[in-house]
Formats: C-alpha cells, structure tokens, sequence
C-alpha cells in the first residue's frame, strides 16, 4: 500500500490553527487541497494565511517563486461541504466535540467517494468514538499532527477498532510522502505522547506542591542535570496552562480517573485564576514586559573534600568516579554488597536518588539523576533536618569541584529528574505491553514530539532495566496511593533479558 497519488485532491475541514498547518504541509508536497470551514469567510482568510506563509517560505528560500504560485494555484476554499466531492483524503480539524466531528463525517460520507480516506486531527477523542458514526469505519483513521503542524515532525497515526490495517498503512505512507516521520498508535487516552508525557508535567508539580522546590529550581534542574528542552513551568506557561491541563484531564478521565493521571491542584489554581502562561502575562512565571525571571536556587560556593570513598556499583552513576579523578580529588574503592553510595571524609553519605528519603538514614545527602554527569551544568542534592551540615557542605563542595551548579532541595523521594524519568519509563513500558505502540515508536514519538533527550526505551537501557521498578517500589513504599506503583509490565520488562524479549516480539 502506497501513499497517495500528489495529484489526489486532500480536503482540510475546520482551518484555524491546525488546519491551516495541515492543508499547507499537504499544499507543499504537491496536492492540491481544498478548505472548508462552517464560519463564513473563514475558509478564505485561511487560504491567505497559508498564502502569506509560503511567502515568508520563498523569502527564506526554502521555497522557490515559481513552486510558491504552483502551490497557491493548487489551494480552494470552497463555500459548502458539497465542494469536497471527489477527494481522496479528507483531514478534520474542527471544534473537539464528538457529536460535531461524527456529524461532520456522517454527512461527508455522503459527498466524498467510497475510497476516500477520512482522518481526524483529534488529540483527546477517541478515534473509534467518531468512527462509530460511520458507514463504512474501516477508512477512518486517527491523523495527530503537533502545533505548529508545518515545523513539527511527528504524526501519530492512530488506529481505532474498526479501522482496517490498508487504509492505516496509506495514512502511516501519505504522511511519510509528506516528509513527516509518523509513527503507529492504538487508539487509548491520550494517543502515544499525550500519555506517556503526563508525569514530565505532573512530578514537577508535585515536587512543588510538597515544597520540595520553587518553580525555577525545578525547572533549572530538570534541563540542566535532566538534559530536558525546557522545564515543566516554563513549558506549560509556552503550551498555555489551560491547554495543557485540559489534556492531563481528559487521559484522566478517559483512564477512569487512574491515580497515576491525577492533575495538580497547584495548576488547577492557576487556570481558575486565568494565569494561563505567556498568553495571559503570567502562568507560573510573570510574562510582563521587564519583569525579572527568579533564579533557581543554586549554594555558595563549599569546599570541597579531598577523598571519597566509593562503595559498590553506583550504576547509572559510575562516571562520577571518573569525573572526581579529573578533578584532582582522591577516590578510595571499596568492595561492599550492601549498598552503592560515596562516602565523605566526615562519615556522611552521598547516595543517587533512589525512591527514598534521607530521614529514613543517618547523615546522608542524596543527589539527583543526570542524562549526563559529564555534560550536566547543574546537580540537586536533598537532605533532612537531621543530615550534618559538614555532609552537605562535603557534598556540594564535591559537586562544585566537577564544574556543576548545586542546588539543594527538599528531602523528596525520587528528587525532581529521577523521579519524572522512572514515572516516564514506567508508562511506556505498560503501553507498549498494552499494544499501544512498539518500543522504536514510543521513542521516535517521545523524542520528536515533546523533544526528549533519549527516548523512554533508551534511557532505560542506560540506567538498567531494573532501575525505574526499583525507584518506583521504594516511592509507592512511602506514598501508597498508587500513583508511584510500578506496572505489571514494569515488573516483566526488568525481568526479560532483551534477547527473550526480542525472541517472543
Ligand atoms: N491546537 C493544537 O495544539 C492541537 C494539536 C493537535 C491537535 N489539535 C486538534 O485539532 C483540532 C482543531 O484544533 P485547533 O486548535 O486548530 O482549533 P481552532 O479553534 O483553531 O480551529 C477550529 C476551526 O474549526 C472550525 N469549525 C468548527 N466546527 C466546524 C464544523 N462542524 N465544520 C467545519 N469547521 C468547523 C472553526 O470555525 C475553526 O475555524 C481539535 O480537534 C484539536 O483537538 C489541536
């Protein structure tokens, strides 16, 4: 099965944002492409929108002239829905309401030929729901551009129950021909990156709202140690606080509110406020024109120790020993089966964040999983009241001499990056369990649509199979509610070695 001919018409219905970035990725790859859209005169101010970004495409010569007037001469706003008769691809990106997009459908069954594809570019609906209003449900597919449509690669193409494997191979290959990278998902809460993203969002928050950490720490932490694009805070005040709560409710919800989905009342409290991110002036952070972004916390300069010793395997942290050799300072090893830590001159302990909480042992300080220790520019660290303030400062001393900003947070389990990696890790091995998509695509999916550093599967194969399991069994030891407890999958993914695994594919 092939993509469709570039001489096949493609409808776009419903040209506000999404559409407009639709209907011009399929314009540039050679369609012709009609628009419809149910408020007057909206069709055509969408053609003149897409006009005017052609012509900002040939001024950055990514266009030629000539290709921009092929292209415009392709694209017609048409006046009725009747005006689609003939297409071979119909893309909706209308209002995202289930009666309007099946009544939409069901009266272009009417219009459009038997072998017309129909996709929708819903990103909560579930695409078997709207196909259900269909005749023939078999050529209708779930199409999940990302915003801005035009720049951002990844299409999920989502497979309801009815949608027969042809008509997703021909979504999966026209959006390919198009120059995206699609990837294949079932049709569940949230798609692939909607419902692996939630914890990214949620553990920030949490973190937060147990006074672990003030927005910009966290956000400073989870993109220079978590190696992240931007934090949580500033991401959601960019996507829009209301927008990105309305997706953490609606896979909520769609989960019968599964505990792991729960949304943040800390949010909640800022769309209710109208504090909705850089569009309102102010989310989390003040957006004001000349107002002062607050820093992350990051501690005075410490000295550091002149030895550590290094007891056991510190796995996903090993390179730490090597970067504490560069920097001049001695590293004793020690064989020891009980535990993996870093033990300062003073006696106290230095151990990578594993689910626990300091107040559970004497004088220790926990530091924060990295993507990289080498690269990372900053590191956390959390202790209790009861941790000695010569281990805190030996601790930070020791960090501050690798060249890492510090910062010291409160004593919560998980910390802020290895907490949110495992919860991430977690969820995508029980999609991928689940049938909602292979490993590679969660990958592709994560990396490409909300700009990860690895994809899930990759970083646990960095940190060990075992290791989010791990960290979570500790977290839902202290907070029983569900939220942190590891998945059956979870459990089965540490178990396997890869070549079962690969063996039983
Ligand atoms: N905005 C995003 O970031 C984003 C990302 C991915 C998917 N989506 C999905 O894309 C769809 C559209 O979102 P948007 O942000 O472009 O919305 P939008 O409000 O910018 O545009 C919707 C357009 O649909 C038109 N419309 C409404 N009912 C119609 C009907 N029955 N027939 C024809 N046109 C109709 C409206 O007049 C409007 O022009 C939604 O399903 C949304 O969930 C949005």
């Amino acid at each position: 099965m092939t993509a469709l001919d570039l001489s096949s018409p493609v409808a776009v219905v419903g040209t506000g944002t999404m559409g407009q970035g639709i209907a011009q990725v399929a314009l540039v790859a050679g369609h012709p492409v009609r628009l419809y859209d149910t408020a007057p005169g909206q069709a055509r101010r969408a053609a003149d929108a897409i006009g005017a970004r052609l012509d900002r495409l040939v001024e950055k010569e990514r266009l030629t002239a000539a290709e921009r007037d092929a292209a415009r001469s392709r694209l017609r706003p048409v006046d009725e829905l009747t005006g689609l008769a003939g297409c071979s691809l119909v893309v909706e990106a209308v209002l995202e309401r289930l009666d309007v997009k099946q009544e939409l459908f069901r009266a272009l069954e009417d219009i459009v030929p038997e072998d017309c594809l129909l996709a929708t570019n819903t990103s909560s609906l579930s695409v078997t729901a709207i196909g259900g209003a269909l005749r023939l449900p078999g050529r209708f597919v779930g199409l999940h551009f990302f915003n801005p449509a035009p720049l951002l690669p990844l299409v999920e193409v989502v497979s309801g129950f009815a949608t027969d494997v042809t008509s997703a191979t021909r979504a999966y290959e026209t959006a390919r021909a198009w120059g995206k990278t699609p990837v294949a998902s079932a049709d569940t809460p949230g798609f692939i990156v909607n419902r692996i993203a939630r914890p990214f969002y949620a553990e920030a928050f949490a973190v937060y709202e147990s006074q672990g950490a003030d927005p910009a720490t966290i956000d400073a932490v989870l993109r220079e140690s978590g190696g992240f694009r931007m934090g949580a805070f500033e991401l959601t005040d960019l996507i829009g606080q209301d927008v990105n709560e309305s997706v953490t409710h609606s896979v909520w919800r769609s989960f019968f509110q599964d505990v792991r989905f729960t949304p943040s009342l800390a949010q909640r409290r800022l769309v209710e406020s109208g504090r909705l991110g850089r569009k309102t002036g102010r989310g989390w952070y003040d957006h004001a024109d000349g107002a002062e972004r607050p820093e992350p916390h990051t501690a005075e300069p410490a000295e550091p120790p002149a030895y550590v010793i290094a007891e056991g395997d510190l796995g996903p942290a090993a390179e730490l020993l090597a970067l504490i050799r560069e920097a001049g300072i001695e590293v004793r090893e020690r064989d020891e089966d009980s535990g993996t830590r870093l033990v300062l001159p003073g006696g106290g302990q230095l151990v990578l964040a594993d689910g626990q909480t300091s107040v559970e042992f004497l004088d220790v300080v926990y530091f924060d999983l990295a993507l990289d220790y080498r690269t990372a520019s900053r590191i956390a660290l959390s202790h209790c009241r009861d941790t000695s303030a010569r281990t805190v400062a030996e601790a930070t001393g020791l960090f501050q001499a690798l060249g890492k900003k510090v910062s010291v947070i409160g004593d919560v389990p998980g910390m802020i990056v290895a907490r949110t990696v495992a919860r991430i890790i977690d969820l995508a091995v029980d999609a991928v369990a689940r049938g909602v998509a292979t490993e590679d695509d969660v990958d592709t999916a994560m990396r490409l649509g909300v700009n990860y550093p690895l994809g899930p599967f990759e970083w646990s194969r960095r940190l060990g199979r075992g290791w989010a399991g791990g960290l979570l069994d500790e977290m839902h030891d202290i907070d029983p509610s569900g939220r942190y407890a590891p998945s059956l999958a979870l459990y089965q993914y540490a178990c396997a070695t890869p070549d079962e695994r690969e063996d039983t594919a």
